[in-house]
């Protein structure tokens, strides 16, 4: 066991930086920068494609967090040149305060069959969720080097990273496989040079967030990335998932426990039903159906009264779904 999968005593973090991208639209990001400011007293870049949405973020944030520094960028984590400048503007804004984690967490779904998809969105898709990251990793990753404090860097890739493909979501499982895949890479690249950076990849299973929104929005406003007349979106309740808050103490709890794969499940304490997502049983399928070098389809003869014909969206949690149904 090296050093990586330490656990993270989190008061460390208190006084330094938290870099988050994809923090702009009450999500994950969101979720995350709010934990850092008001339970572990760290100051928050929040970084996201839209000046508008991000500074609204933002000025949440400082309303709560007076004494903390929040700052705002707006930033495509497609492109190495917003990423620099975003650390530039960082360095200048928490001079001599140090950056304690970093969360490459941007992202997009477009939520389609291979068949049925358009090119345009595996371009997009491919190009946030797995060049962002690694073009994140490659902006942050070697200051994170440079400092002899600990610190986290942190991957979003999601549960679908981890399960057999289902059919529904191609281009996205495809590039949370490739997330998965290059944070390993990462972790095994600077385990010996640099074990003061603690690797991780989080795989969540369901939060209510806009993701699909805010991937449909930022694709009809992708030739006006940072324009500033976009608004936020709120996340849509749904009625079995995770807030963000909670989903953040979740994430914290994994890292301070010194796990690599955060994979948060929807379960107790951080939600107040008994209907998880099964995240380990079902990522137990693929390894089970490797062992045997055989994909087990079975779930795409599913009759609707059956559920979902997926392989992922099958366990208490969208059993009883279907029954409950959703707020929008
Ligand atoms: N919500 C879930 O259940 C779930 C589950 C598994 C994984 N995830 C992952 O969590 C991450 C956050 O998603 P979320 O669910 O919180 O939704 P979200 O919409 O709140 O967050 C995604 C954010 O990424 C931003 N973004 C998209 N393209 C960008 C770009 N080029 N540059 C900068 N920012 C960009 C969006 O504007 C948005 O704010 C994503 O990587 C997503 O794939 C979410």
């Amino acid at each position: 066991m090296s050093r990586q999968q330490e656990k993270f005593d989190l008061a460390e973090l208190e006084g330094r930086v938290a870099v988050i991208t994809g923090a702009g639209n009450f999500g994950i990001g969101w979720g995350l920068a709010k934990y850092a400011a008001l339970n572990l007293h760290m100051h928050v870049a929040l970084i996201d494609l839209h000046e508008a949405t991000v500074e609204q973020a933002a000025a949440d944030l400082r309303v709560m967090a007076p004494d903390l520094g929040i700052l705002a960028l707006a930033c495509d984590v497609t492109s190495s040149a917003d990423l620099s400048s975003a650390l530039e503007r960082i360095d200048v804004h928490f001079a001599g305060k140090g950056i304690g984690a970093v969360f490459a967490n941007a992202g997009v779904l477009f939520n389609n069959s291979i068949l049925k998809s358009d090119i345009e969105d595996w371009e997009t898709t491919l190009n946030v969720n797995v060049l962002g990251v690694v073009k994140t990793i490659k902006a942050f990753v070697p200051r994170l080097q440079a400092q002899a404090e600990k610190s986290i860097f942190c991957t979003t890739a999601s549960v679908g990273g981890l399960v057999r493909g289902d059919g529904g979501a191609a281009s996205y499982q495809a590039s949370k496989h490739a997330v998965v895949a290059l944070t390993e890479s990462l972790s095994f690249e600077i385990a010996r040079k640099s074990p003061q950076v603690h690797v991780r990849v989080l795989c969540p299973c369901i939060v209510s967030t806009s993701l699909m929104k805010s991937s449909q929005l930022n694709k009809s406003a992708k030739n006006a990335p940072a324009s500033t007349d976009v608004a936020s979106i709120k996340p849509n309740e749904m009625v079995l998932g995770m807030t963000p808050e909670r989903h953040a103490e979740q994430v914290f709890d994994l890292i301070a426990d010194g796990k690599f794969y955060l994979v948060t499940d929807n379960v107790r304490p951080y939600v107040d039903h008994d209907f998880p997502f099964d995240a380990m049983n079902i990522i137990a399928e693929r390894f089970d159906n490797l062992k045997e070098l055989q994909l087990d389809n079975a779930d795409a003869f599913k009759t609707p009264a059956e559920g979902y014909p997926s392989s992922i969206l099958k366990g208490p949690m969208f059993r009883a779904q279907t029954t409950i149904g959703n707020k929008d």
